[in-house]
């Protein structure tokens, strides 16, 4: 089978294209053909030597954690899935309900362990999903981590997003249109922020109630709360980082919720800010395999698709991480195998 490598050298170009066996399944494993990935920021901050594991721990490792495809065979003791079935991984390995545990983080795929730029993938049977004959493979692939992270910041804490609130979301990369699409199915005003005019079009197109230009309107916080008459919207789907999270405070109502995500921007905040607004402030680290069904099944329901900017061929890999570098996409950047 064909499979990407990190080289360790801290640069998306040096993935080297391999030849190796196709692994079999042991017991309770299941071995899936590859059709699609999806590529998540940090598939990218691994790749470029930014994510918080050192060269050596990258080096060697098989790329990307969130994919899709069919069951090609399965070990002694399988009995979830078959030969034939279309399935989708689950981002953090073992966490089958709830938040994520000390032990979810070391357990990654694309990063401590190999991932899923590769013809054939080892799962153990527990972190598979099935995908419904309604979503594509490219739009399986999508789900496991933006689509779950969007569905936890939205769904899964202390005070859930509610039909009729408002709800803000920052950028319209992968995990923040997941939130558009998700929180508009449920019944929600979405505002979206975006470096562009274009994409604030849209995002407005595919249901954004508001649209706010960071660019233009560097006090944006101001223009949210002026949206929603002074009040501030319930919930914030953080995924700027550091240096956006006082301004999306202050957009927040008092006693409203902040989902910490991103760790795009850096910066500083005065957590007295976060106790004056009576703030719930929430780091989400993705989710279980539990949300993952969860919202395949909303995006099944609502009749939705993720929304994929490109989907470049497999034989393109540095190509649609150089894209996603870009940031010129809005959602998902996907590649295809055949
Ligand atoms: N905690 C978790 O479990 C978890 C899970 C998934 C992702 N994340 C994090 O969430 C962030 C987004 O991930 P992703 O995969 O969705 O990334 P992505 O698809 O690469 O999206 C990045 C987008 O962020 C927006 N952005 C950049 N700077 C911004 C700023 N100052 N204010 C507002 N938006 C800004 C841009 O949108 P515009 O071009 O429209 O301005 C950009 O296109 C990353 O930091 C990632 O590491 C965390």
């Amino acid at each position: 089978m064909k499979l990407y490598r990190l080289q360790g050298d801290n640069r998306v170009d040096g993935m080297a294209l391999c030849e190796e066996d196709t692994p079999r399944p042991k017991r309770g494993q299941v071995l899936v053909r590859m059709r699609a990935v999806s590529l998540n920021y940090r598939d990218l901050m691994i790749a470029v030597g930014r994510y918080r594991l050192g060269a050596e721990q990258i080096k060697n490792i098989v790329p990307v954690s969130d994919g899709a495809g069919e069951v090609a065979e399965i070990g002694e003791d399988v009995d979830r899935f078959k030969v034939g079935d279309r399935v989708v991984n689950a981002f953090v390995p073992g966490l089958i309900t709830g938040q994520s545990r000390p032990d979810s983080l070391p357990r990654l795929r694309g990063a401590p362990h190999d991932g899923v730029l590769s013809e054939y993938a080892l799962f153990e049977q527990d972190d598979l999903v099935t995908l419904p004959p309604g979503l594509s493979f490219e739009d399986g692939a999508c789900m496991p981590c933006a689509g779950v992270t969007a569905w936890n910041a939205l769904y899964c804490g202390p005070k859930p997003l509610l039909p009729g609130q408002a709800a803000l979301v920052l950028g319209t990369g992968g995990v923040s249109i997941f939130a558009l699409q998700l929180g508009h199915a449920g019944g929600a005003g979405v505002i979206m922020t975006s470096s562009s005019d274009e994409k604030l079009a849209r995002v407005q197109a595919l249901g954004a109630w508001q649209g706010v230009n960071y660019k233009t309107h560097p006090e944006w916080q101001e223009e949210v709360k002026r949206l929603t008459a002074g009040r501030g919207v319930d919930v914030t789907v953080e995924n700027g980082g550091p240096g956006t999270l006082s301004r999306s405070v202050a957009a927040t109502r008092f006693g409203g919720s902040v989902g910490m995500i991103g760790v795009l921007v850096q910066g500083q905040i005065n957590p007295i800010e976060v106790m004056h607004q009576g703030i719930i402030l929430r780091s989400i680290l993705s989710g279980s395999r539990d949300m993952l069904e969860d919202t395949i099944r909303a995006y099944d329901f609502h009749k939705l698709h993720p929304v994929i900017d490109k989907v470049f061929p497999f034989a393109e890999a540095t190509a649609a991480y150089h894209h996603l570098e870009g940031a010129a996409h809005v959602g998902k950047v996907v590649i295809a195998l055949d």
